[in-house]
Protein backbone atom coordinates (compact mmCIF):
# COMPACT_ATOMS: atom_id res chain seq x y z
CA UNK A 1 0.00 0.00 0.00
CA UNK A 2 1.00 3.91 -0.56
CA UNK A 3 -0.38 6.59 1.44
CA UNK A 4 -1.83 7.65 -1.53
CA UNK A 5 -3.61 5.08 -2.68
CA UNK A 6 -7.90 5.73 -3.00
CA UNK A 7 -10.64 3.61 -4.48
CA UNK A 8 -11.92 5.27 -7.23
CA UNK A 9 -15.78 4.98 -8.34
CA UNK A 10 -15.37 4.25 -11.90
CA UNK A 11 -18.63 1.90 -12.27
CA UNK A 12 -21.90 1.90 -12.10
CA UNK A 13 -25.53 -0.12 -13.01
CA UNK A 14 -28.88 -0.52 -11.45
CA UNK A 15 -31.32 -3.46 -12.26
CA UNK A 16 -35.25 -2.41 -11.07
CA UNK A 17 -37.57 -5.71 -11.86
CA UNK A 18 -40.30 -4.08 -14.48
CA UNK A 19 -43.62 -4.68 -12.86
CA UNK A 20 -45.09 -2.07 -10.64
CA UNK A 21 -47.14 -2.05 -8.10
CA UNK A 22 -49.34 0.75 -6.88
CA UNK A 23 -50.54 2.04 -3.68
CA UNK A 24 -53.97 1.18 -5.04
CA UNK A 25 -52.84 -2.33 -5.67
CA UNK A 26 -52.07 -2.66 -1.84
CA UNK A 27 -55.43 -1.55 -1.23
CA UNK A 28 -57.06 -3.97 -3.05
CA UNK A 29 -56.32 -6.98 -0.59
CA UNK A 30 -55.07 -4.46 2.61
CA UNK A 31 -56.90 -1.81 4.90
CA UNK A 32 -54.66 0.61 3.44
CA UNK A 33 -55.56 3.93 0.82
CA UNK A 34 -53.36 5.94 -1.47
CA UNK A 35 -54.00 8.63 0.18
CA UNK A 36 -52.75 7.47 3.58
CA UNK A 37 -49.04 5.77 1.88
CA UNK A 38 -48.46 9.24 -0.11
CA UNK A 39 -49.01 11.40 3.27
CA UNK A 40 -47.20 9.55 5.59
CA UNK A 41 -44.70 7.96 3.90
CA UNK A 42 -44.25 9.70 0.21
CA UNK A 43 -44.64 6.44 -1.84
CA UNK A 44 -46.60 5.78 -4.48
CA UNK A 45 -45.68 2.84 -6.20
CA UNK A 46 -42.54 -0.03 -5.55
CA UNK A 47 -41.17 -2.64 -7.87
CA UNK A 48 -42.10 -6.48 -7.66
CA UNK A 49 -39.26 -8.43 -9.14
CA UNK A 50 -40.13 -12.07 -11.13
CA UNK A 51 -36.63 -13.02 -11.04
CA UNK A 52 -34.53 -14.26 -8.12
CA UNK A 53 -32.21 -11.44 -6.53
CA UNK A 54 -29.11 -13.19 -7.58
CA UNK A 55 -30.08 -12.41 -11.05
CA UNK A 56 -30.77 -8.33 -10.47
CA UNK A 57 -27.68 -8.62 -8.27
CA UNK A 58 -25.84 -9.93 -11.54
CA UNK A 59 -27.14 -7.86 -14.57
CA UNK A 60 -27.01 -4.54 -11.63
CA UNK A 61 -23.00 -5.62 -12.08
CA UNK A 62 -22.69 -6.29 -15.23
CA UNK A 63 -24.23 -3.15 -16.42
CA UNK A 64 -21.86 -1.27 -13.78
CA UNK A 65 -18.71 -3.15 -15.09
CA UNK A 66 -19.39 -1.99 -18.41
CA UNK A 67 -19.74 1.19 -16.97
CA UNK A 68 -16.18 1.46 -15.77
CA UNK A 69 -15.32 -1.31 -19.00
CA UNK A 70 -13.79 -4.03 -16.64
CA UNK A 71 -13.15 -7.30 -17.55
CA UNK A 72 -14.87 -9.51 -15.25
CA UNK A 73 -12.01 -11.53 -14.91
CA UNK A 74 -9.99 -8.10 -13.57
CA UNK A 75 -12.08 -8.24 -10.41
CA UNK A 76 -10.85 -8.98 -6.55
CA UNK A 77 -13.67 -8.80 -4.44
CA UNK A 78 -17.48 -9.34 -4.87
CA UNK A 79 -19.28 -7.63 -1.85
CA UNK A 80 -22.76 -8.67 -2.16
CA UNK A 81 -24.87 -6.16 0.85
CA UNK A 82 -28.76 -7.36 1.44
CA UNK A 83 -30.43 -9.36 3.83
CA UNK A 84 -32.74 -11.36 1.79
CA UNK A 85 -30.56 -13.24 0.43
CA UNK A 86 -31.87 -16.17 -1.06
CA UNK A 87 -29.24 -18.99 0.69
CA UNK A 88 -26.97 -18.83 3.13
CA UNK A 89 -24.49 -21.05 2.02
CA UNK A 90 -23.51 -20.93 -0.54
CA UNK A 91 -23.25 -17.40 -0.06
CA UNK A 92 -25.48 -14.90 -2.40
CA UNK A 93 -22.02 -13.17 -3.26
CA UNK A 94 -20.52 -16.55 -5.15
CA UNK A 95 -23.56 -17.18 -7.44
CA UNK A 96 -22.58 -13.41 -8.88
CA UNK A 97 -19.59 -14.53 -9.04
CA UNK A 98 -19.90 -17.45 -11.10
CA UNK A 99 -23.07 -15.59 -13.41
CA UNK A 100 -20.58 -12.53 -14.17
CA UNK A 101 -17.35 -15.31 -15.06
CA UNK A 102 -15.53 -13.17 -12.38
CA UNK A 103 -13.35 -16.48 -12.04
CA UNK A 104 -10.77 -14.38 -9.40
CA UNK A 105 -12.49 -12.94 -7.28
CA UNK A 106 -13.12 -13.11 -3.56
CA UNK A 107 -16.80 -13.05 -2.96
CA UNK A 108 -18.45 -11.96 0.80
CA UNK A 109 -22.28 -11.46 1.75
CA UNK A 110 -22.49 -8.41 4.12
CA UNK A 111 -25.87 -7.61 6.11
CA UNK A 112 -26.37 -4.79 8.15
CA UNK A 113 -30.10 -4.70 6.58
CA UNK A 114 -30.58 -1.51 4.81
CA UNK A 115 -27.11 0.31 5.14
CA UNK A 116 -25.57 -3.32 3.66
CA UNK A 117 -24.60 -1.44 0.45
CA UNK A 118 -23.04 1.59 2.64
CA UNK A 119 -20.96 -0.66 4.70
CA UNK A 120 -19.86 -2.84 2.03
CA UNK A 121 -18.57 0.48 0.30
CA UNK A 122 -16.76 1.69 3.12
CA UNK A 123 -15.52 -1.95 3.60
CA UNK A 124 -14.56 -1.98 0.22
CA UNK A 125 -12.82 1.02 0.18
CA UNK A 126 -10.48 0.47 3.17
CA UNK A 127 -9.97 -3.38 1.93
CA UNK A 128 -8.33 -0.94 -1.35
CA UNK A 129 -6.65 1.28 0.20
CA UNK A 130 -4.48 -0.48 2.27
CA UNK A 131 -3.68 -2.89 -0.86
CA UNK A 132 -5.25 -5.83 -0.31
CA UNK A 133 -7.20 -6.01 -3.60
CA UNK A 134 -7.02 -3.12 -6.76
CA UNK A 135 -10.70 -3.91 -7.83
CA UNK A 136 -14.23 -4.40 -6.04
CA UNK A 137 -17.83 -4.73 -6.97
CA UNK A 138 -20.20 -3.67 -4.50
CA UNK A 139 -23.81 -4.38 -4.78
CA UNK A 140 -26.93 -3.31 -2.60
CA UNK A 141 -29.95 -5.78 -3.76
CA UNK A 142 -33.29 -6.83 -2.22
CA UNK A 143 -35.81 -9.00 -3.01
CA UNK A 144 -38.09 -8.17 -0.22
CA UNK A 145 -41.55 -9.01 -1.97
CA UNK A 146 -41.07 -12.85 -1.06
CA UNK A 147 -40.29 -12.43 2.26
CA UNK A 148 -42.74 -9.75 3.12
CA UNK A 149 -45.93 -10.30 5.28
CA UNK A 150 -48.29 -9.16 3.05
CA UNK A 151 -51.17 -9.22 5.38
CA UNK A 152 -49.07 -6.99 7.78
CA UNK A 153 -50.24 -3.40 6.34
CA UNK A 154 -47.48 -1.28 8.89
CA UNK A 155 -44.77 -2.82 6.93
CA UNK A 156 -46.57 -3.95 3.87
CA UNK A 157 -46.86 -0.90 1.97
CA UNK A 158 -43.20 0.39 3.01
CA UNK A 159 -41.11 -1.99 0.89
CA UNK A 160 -39.47 -2.44 -3.05
CA UNK A 161 -37.63 -4.98 -4.93
CA UNK A 162 -34.17 -3.43 -6.61
CA UNK A 163 -30.60 -4.11 -7.23
CA UNK A 164 -27.89 -1.84 -8.12
CA UNK A 165 -24.29 -2.02 -8.29
CA UNK A 166 -20.67 0.26 -8.29
CA UNK A 167 -17.31 -0.61 -9.00
CA UNK A 168 -14.14 0.78 -7.30
CA UNK A 169 -10.37 0.73 -8.50
CA UNK A 170 -7.49 1.51 -6.83
CA UNK A 171 -5.87 4.98 -7.92
CA UNK A 172 -3.60 7.83 -7.34
CA UNK A 173 -6.34 10.86 -7.37
CA UNK A 174 -7.84 11.64 -4.36
CA UNK A 175 -11.18 10.44 -4.57
CA UNK A 176 -14.29 8.01 -3.89
CA UNK A 177 -15.27 7.44 -0.35
CA UNK A 178 -12.81 9.59 1.56
CA UNK A 179 -14.28 9.78 5.38
CA UNK A 180 -17.48 7.40 6.89
CA UNK A 181 -19.23 7.45 10.08
CA UNK A 182 -20.70 4.20 10.87
CA UNK A 183 -22.47 2.78 14.08
CA UNK A 184 -25.05 0.47 15.42
CA UNK A 185 -28.08 1.42 17.98
CA UNK A 186 -28.06 -1.69 19.16
CA UNK A 187 -30.26 -1.01 22.30
CA UNK A 188 -33.05 -0.61 19.68
CA UNK A 189 -32.39 -3.78 18.15
CA UNK A 190 -35.81 -5.19 18.50
CA UNK A 191 -37.58 -2.67 17.04
CA UNK A 192 -37.11 -3.63 13.74
CA UNK A 193 -37.15 -7.82 13.67
CA UNK A 194 -38.04 -10.07 10.91
CA UNK A 195 -38.81 -13.40 12.67
CA UNK A 196 -38.33 -16.02 10.06
CA UNK A 197 -35.57 -14.83 8.36
CA UNK A 198 -33.27 -16.76 10.13
CA UNK A 199 -33.08 -20.64 11.97
CA UNK A 200 -34.07 -19.51 15.44
CA UNK A 201 -37.24 -19.86 15.40
CA UNK A 202 -38.05 -23.08 13.58
CA UNK A 203 -38.84 -24.35 17.05
CA UNK A 204 -41.80 -22.39 17.36
CA UNK A 205 -43.68 -23.27 14.95
CA UNK A 206 -42.63 -20.79 12.01
CA UNK A 207 -41.50 -21.95 8.73
CA UNK A 208 -38.71 -20.54 7.04
CA UNK A 209 -39.35 -17.89 5.17
CA UNK A 210 -42.75 -17.45 6.46
CA UNK A 211 -41.88 -14.20 8.23
CA UNK A 212 -43.63 -12.21 10.86
CA UNK A 213 -42.60 -8.47 10.84
CA UNK A 214 -42.13 -7.11 14.49
CA UNK A 215 -41.74 -3.09 13.62
CA UNK A 216 -42.05 0.05 15.58
CA UNK A 217 -43.21 1.89 13.20
CA UNK A 218 -42.24 5.67 14.99
CA UNK A 219 -39.05 4.30 17.22
CA UNK A 220 -37.47 3.43 13.92
CA UNK A 221 -38.22 6.79 12.28
CA UNK A 222 -36.71 9.01 15.18
CA UNK A 223 -33.61 6.78 15.25
CA UNK A 224 -33.40 7.06 11.75
CA UNK A 225 -33.56 10.57 12.15
CA UNK A 226 -30.74 10.43 15.15
CA UNK A 227 -28.42 7.91 13.74
CA UNK A 228 -28.13 9.86 9.82
CA UNK A 229 -28.04 13.59 11.40
CA UNK A 230 -25.19 12.48 13.91
CA UNK A 231 -23.33 10.28 11.56
CA UNK A 232 -23.73 12.90 9.16
CA UNK A 233 -22.65 15.97 10.98
CA UNK A 234 -19.55 13.90 12.22
CA UNK A 235 -18.54 12.75 8.91
CA UNK A 236 -18.66 16.12 8.01
CA UNK A 237 -16.32 17.32 11.04
CA UNK A 238 -14.20 14.44 10.46
CA UNK A 239 -13.09 16.10 6.89
CA UNK A 240 -13.52 19.78 7.99
CA UNK A 241 -16.35 20.33 4.96
CA UNK A 242 -19.46 22.03 5.62
CA UNK A 243 -23.37 21.42 4.46
CA UNK A 244 -22.64 24.15 1.87
CA UNK A 245 -19.80 22.11 0.31
CA UNK A 246 -22.16 19.27 0.22
CA UNK A 247 -23.18 18.99 -3.97
CA UNK A 248 -25.99 15.99 -3.59
CA UNK A 249 -27.30 13.82 -0.67
CA UNK A 250 -27.73 10.24 -1.68
CA UNK A 251 -29.97 9.05 1.43
CA UNK A 252 -31.64 6.23 2.14
CA UNK A 253 -35.58 6.29 1.48
CA UNK A 254 -37.83 4.78 3.47
CA UNK A 255 -39.98 7.92 4.41
CA UNK A 256 -39.74 11.04 2.61
CA UNK A 257 -40.45 12.63 5.99
CA UNK A 258 -36.96 11.01 7.72
CA UNK A 259 -35.10 12.58 4.78
CA UNK A 260 -36.42 15.96 4.77
CA UNK A 261 -35.96 16.25 8.91
CA UNK A 262 -31.98 14.79 8.20
CA UNK A 263 -31.25 17.23 5.50
CA UNK A 264 -32.63 19.90 7.34
CA UNK A 265 -30.91 19.22 10.40
CA UNK A 266 -27.85 18.72 8.17
CA UNK A 267 -28.79 22.54 7.11
CA UNK A 268 -28.86 20.83 3.63
CA UNK A 269 -32.04 22.21 1.16
CA UNK A 270 -34.20 19.55 -0.24
CA UNK A 271 -32.94 20.40 -4.34
CA UNK A 272 -29.77 19.20 -3.45
CA UNK A 273 -31.05 15.55 -2.07
CA UNK A 274 -31.97 12.95 -4.56
CA UNK A 275 -35.06 11.26 -4.01
CA UNK A 276 -36.77 8.03 -5.48
CA UNK A 277 -39.07 7.11 -2.16
CA UNK A 278 -41.98 8.41 -4.64
CA UNK A 279 -41.24 5.06 -7.46
CA UNK A 280 -39.70 2.85 -5.18
CA UNK A 281 -40.24 2.58 -1.61
CA UNK A 282 -37.91 1.60 0.47
CA UNK A 283 -35.35 -1.07 -1.22
CA UNK A 284 -33.67 -1.87 1.84
CA UNK A 285 -29.87 -2.13 1.04
CA UNK A 286 -30.67 -1.53 -2.86
CA UNK A 287 -31.99 2.11 -1.84
CA UNK A 288 -28.74 3.88 -1.95
CA UNK A 289 -26.67 3.14 -5.23
CA UNK A 290 -30.03 2.72 -6.99
CA UNK A 291 -30.69 6.35 -6.12
CA UNK A 292 -26.82 7.12 -6.59
CA UNK A 293 -27.11 5.57 -10.35
CA UNK A 294 -30.35 7.48 -11.43
CA UNK A 295 -28.74 10.28 -9.82
CA UNK A 296 -25.70 9.97 -12.25
CA UNK A 297 -28.23 8.94 -15.48
CA UNK A 298 -30.46 12.48 -14.57
CA UNK A 299 -26.80 14.79 -14.57
CA UNK A 300 -27.28 15.35 -10.98
CA UNK A 301 -23.92 14.42 -9.85
CA UNK A 302 -21.02 17.07 -10.84
CA UNK A 303 -17.96 16.00 -11.88
CA UNK A 304 -15.36 16.07 -8.77
CA UNK A 305 -18.01 16.74 -6.23
CA UNK A 306 -19.21 16.02 -2.76
CA UNK A 307 -21.90 13.41 -2.57
CA UNK A 308 -23.08 12.66 1.33
CA UNK A 309 -25.06 8.59 1.69
CA UNK A 310 -26.44 8.71 5.12
CA UNK A 311 -28.79 5.51 5.68
CA UNK A 312 -30.18 3.52 8.61
CA UNK A 313 -31.71 -0.36 8.67
CA UNK A 314 -32.26 -3.17 10.94
CA UNK A 315 -29.78 -3.36 14.14
CA UNK A 316 -30.29 -0.46 13.98
CA UNK A 317 -27.73 0.19 12.37
CA UNK A 318 -26.73 3.23 10.78
CA UNK A 319 -24.16 5.75 8.44
CA UNK A 320 -22.95 8.25 6.45
CA UNK A 321 -20.92 8.52 3.78
CA UNK A 322 -18.64 11.25 2.25
CA UNK A 323 -17.65 10.16 -1.11
CA UNK A 324 -15.94 13.14 -3.30
CA UNK A 325 -16.97 11.92 -7.35
CA UNK A 326 -14.06 11.62 -9.58
CA UNK A 327 -14.23 13.52 -13.72
CA UNK A 328 -16.05 11.22 -15.23
CA UNK A 329 -19.73 11.22 -14.63
CA UNK A 330 -20.77 9.01 -17.99
CA UNK A 331 -20.38 5.44 -18.48
CA UNK A 332 -17.45 4.00 -20.73
CA UNK A 333 -19.55 1.00 -21.97
CA UNK A 334 -22.96 -0.54 -22.37
CA UNK A 335 -24.21 -4.14 -22.13
CA UNK A 336 -27.32 -4.89 -24.04
CA UNK A 337 -28.08 -7.75 -21.77
CA UNK A 338 -31.66 -7.53 -19.99
CA UNK A 339 -33.98 -9.05 -17.71
CA UNK A 340 -36.16 -11.94 -19.17
CA UNK A 341 -39.53 -10.63 -20.09
CA UNK A 342 -42.19 -10.46 -17.00
CA UNK A 343 -45.69 -12.05 -17.91
CA UNK A 344 -47.66 -11.29 -14.84
CA UNK A 345 -48.15 -7.80 -13.05
CA UNK A 346 -47.00 -7.38 -9.94
CA UNK A 347 -50.70 -7.92 -8.18
CA UNK A 348 -50.19 -11.17 -9.46
CA UNK A 349 -46.49 -11.74 -8.53
CA UNK A 350 -47.73 -10.61 -4.73
CA UNK A 351 -50.67 -12.72 -4.95
CA UNK A 352 -48.63 -15.71 -6.00
CA UNK A 353 -46.60 -15.10 -2.59
CA UNK A 354 -49.68 -14.41 -0.80
CA UNK A 355 -51.55 -17.51 -1.71
CA UNK A 356 -47.56 -19.81 -0.50
CA UNK A 357 -47.50 -17.87 2.88
CA UNK A 358 -48.68 -20.54 5.49
CA UNK A 359 -52.17 -19.87 6.81
CA UNK A 360 -51.48 -20.81 10.68
CA UNK A 361 -48.58 -17.94 9.97
CA UNK A 362 -51.64 -15.15 9.14
CA UNK A 363 -52.17 -15.80 13.15
CA UNK A 364 -49.90 -14.16 15.41
CA UNK A 365 -52.16 -14.64 18.36
CA UNK A 366 -49.80 -16.09 21.25
CA UNK A 367 -47.17 -17.55 19.04
CA UNK A 368 -44.21 -15.13 19.66
CA UNK A 369 -45.88 -11.88 21.20
CA UNK A 370 -43.89 -8.66 19.62
CA UNK A 371 -41.58 -7.53 22.35
CA UNK A 372 -40.03 -3.75 22.30
CA UNK A 373 -38.33 -3.32 25.55
CA UNK A 374 -35.44 -0.99 25.28
CA UNK A 375 -37.47 0.77 22.46
CA UNK A 376 -37.52 3.87 24.52
CA UNK A 377 -35.40 7.02 23.55
CA UNK A 378 -34.43 8.62 26.84
CA UNK A 379 -35.29 12.07 28.03
CA UNK A 380 -33.07 14.59 26.91
CA UNK A 381 -32.09 12.72 23.83
CA UNK A 382 -31.91 14.93 21.05
CA UNK A 383 -31.40 14.95 17.38
CA UNK A 384 -28.05 16.85 17.15
N1 LIG B 1 -52.61 2.12 5.97
C1 LIG B 1 -53.52 2.77 6.71
N2 LIG B 1 -53.37 2.98 8.01
C2 LIG B 1 -52.26 2.54 8.59
C3 LIG B 1 -51.26 1.87 7.89
C4 LIG B 1 -51.46 1.66 6.52
N3 LIG B 1 -50.58 1.02 5.74
N4 LIG B 1 -50.26 1.55 8.74
C5 LIG B 1 -50.62 2.02 9.93
N5 LIG B 1 -51.82 2.61 9.85
C6 LIG B 1 -52.59 3.27 10.90
C7 LIG B 1 -52.20 2.82 12.27
O1 LIG B 1 -52.90 1.63 12.61
C8 LIG B 1 -52.62 3.99 13.11
O2 LIG B 1 -53.99 3.93 13.33
P1 LIG B 1 -54.63 4.42 14.75
O3 LIG B 1 -54.29 5.86 14.84
O4 LIG B 1 -56.07 4.13 14.57
O5 LIG B 1 -53.93 3.59 15.78
C9 LIG B 1 -52.35 5.19 12.20
O6 LIG B 1 -52.30 4.66 10.86
C10 LIG B 1 -51.06 5.93 12.49
O7 LIG B 1 -50.00 4.99 12.58
P2 LIG B 1 -48.55 5.44 12.96
O8 LIG B 1 -47.68 4.23 13.11
O9 LIG B 1 -48.60 6.40 14.09
O10 LIG B 1 -48.13 6.24 11.64
P3 LIG B 1 -46.84 7.08 11.39
O11 LIG B 1 -47.18 8.44 11.00
O12 LIG B 1 -45.82 6.87 12.47
O13 LIG B 1 -46.25 6.38 10.08
C11 LIG B 1 -44.61 4.79 9.34
C12 LIG B 1 -45.92 5.00 10.10
C13 LIG B 1 -44.81 5.20 7.90
C14 LIG B 1 -44.25 3.31 9.41
C15 LIG B 1 -43.48 5.64 9.98
O14 LIG B 1 -43.47 5.49 11.38
C16 LIG B 1 -42.13 5.30 9.44
O15 LIG B 1 -41.82 5.53 8.29
N6 LIG B 1 -41.24 4.76 10.27
C17 LIG B 1 -39.92 4.36 9.83
C18 LIG B 1 -40.00 2.99 9.31
C19 LIG B 1 -38.85 2.62 8.44
O16 LIG B 1 -38.26 3.39 7.83
N7 LIG B 1 -38.48 1.37 8.39
C20 LIG B 1 -37.43 0.95 7.55
C21 LIG B 1 -36.60 0.06 8.24
S1 LIG B 1 -35.20 -0.26 7.34
C22 LIG B 1 -34.75 -1.87 7.31
O17 LIG B 1 -33.67 -2.14 7.72
C23 LIG B 1 -35.61 -2.99 6.77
Amino acid sequence: MTESTYAAITGWGSCMPPAVLSNDDLSTFLDTSDEWIITRTGMKERRISHVSATELATLAARRALACADLDPADVDLIIYGGVSNEELCPNSASGVQVSLGAQNAASMDLNTACTSFCYGLAAATGMIRTGQVRNAVVIGVELISRYMDWENRNVAVLFGDGAAAVVLQATDNEEGMLASVLGCDAQARQTLRVRGFGCGYSGYGITLGDTFWDFDGQQIFKRAVLGMSRASRDVLAQSGLKAEDISLVVPHQANLRIIESVAKYAGISMERVMLTVEKYGNMSAATVPVALVEALEEGRVEPNSWLLMPAFGGGLTYCSLLVKWGSRTIPLEQTDVELPPCNESALELVNQVRARQDPYGRSRDGLLAPVFPEAQLRDGDSVV
